[in-house]
């Protein structure tokens, strides 16, 4: 049988991942997939039912409960939480704070991951995140790891959030991705690494077409 193509996107906050995976998937038919919306979808909703992290049968528990689906339309992905979509609400302040210690928690991440994986059996497909080529998708076809200068990464956030009416500070951002870079480097459960045989892409000083540019350089046969 014929291998599905997994093209595995991993690096920082707000490095232009989701971007770069989307024009990626459009330009090859392939499924996208945002493995970050899924971490922020579970925070949604241990959140709302305020779920005691401290205990682990009741965050098993409450993964019983989740469902999460992506309803893929032009190429922007659409999440779905228990049929409600929550594409909006998991990108504000409130989830992004409280996302990477949520990320952190050894039964969250089994179960994304195992998720993760089932989708890459079914379609070629892109997927970004923080463990995609570490750990969800080690024989991925390309890995990608992205990176730029965090107060470009801060500027182009928030941007971002003010275009959506979000009243936030640029210092704020700025402190967000920062915690979140550490929590996400220093957990001890899949941290953020680059895989050794990743390729780095540093986009601080490349636009958009220039990434897509880069990419499409390692992919010539596909
Ligand atoms: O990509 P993002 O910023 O939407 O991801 C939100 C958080 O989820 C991020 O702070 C770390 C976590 N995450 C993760 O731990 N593993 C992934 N594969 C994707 C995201």
């Amino acid at each position: 049988m014929k291998k599905n193509i997994v093209i595995a996107i991993d690096g920082y906050s707000s490095c232009g991942k989701s971007t770069l995976a989307k024009a990626l998937a459009q330009k090859l038919n392939y499924i996208y997939i945002d493995s970050g919306a899924m971490y922020r979808a579970v925070t949604l909703f241990f959140l709302r039912q305020g779920i005691d992290l401290s205990s682990h049968a009741a965050i098993s528990n409450a993964l019983q409960h989740i469902d999460i689906d992506f309803h893929s339309r032009d190429y922007q992905s659409h999440v779905l939480l228990n049929g409600e979509e929550v594409s909006e609400e998991i990108r504000q302040m409130p989830v992004s704070q409280k996302v990477s210690e949520i990320a952190a928690i050894k039964e969250v991440r089994q179960c994304m991951v195992k998720q993760q994986q089932k989708m890459g059996k079914q379609k070629n497909i892109v997927m970004d995140g923080r463990d995609i080529g570490t750990t969800v998708f080690p024989d991925a076809y390309l890995k990608l790891f992205m990176t730029a200068d965090p107060k470009t990464r801060a500027e182009r956030r928030y941007k971002e959030l003010q275009a959506k009416g979000e009243n936030v500070s640029l210092e704020a951002v700025f402190d967000n991705l920062a915690h979140r870079d550490f929590q996400d480097t220093t957990r001890e459960v899949s941290p953020l690494v680059r895989a050794t045989d990743a390729v780095i892409l540093d986009n601080t000083n490349l636009n958009q077409d220039e990434q897509l540019a880069f990419t499409m350089a390692y992919l010539p046969v596909i």
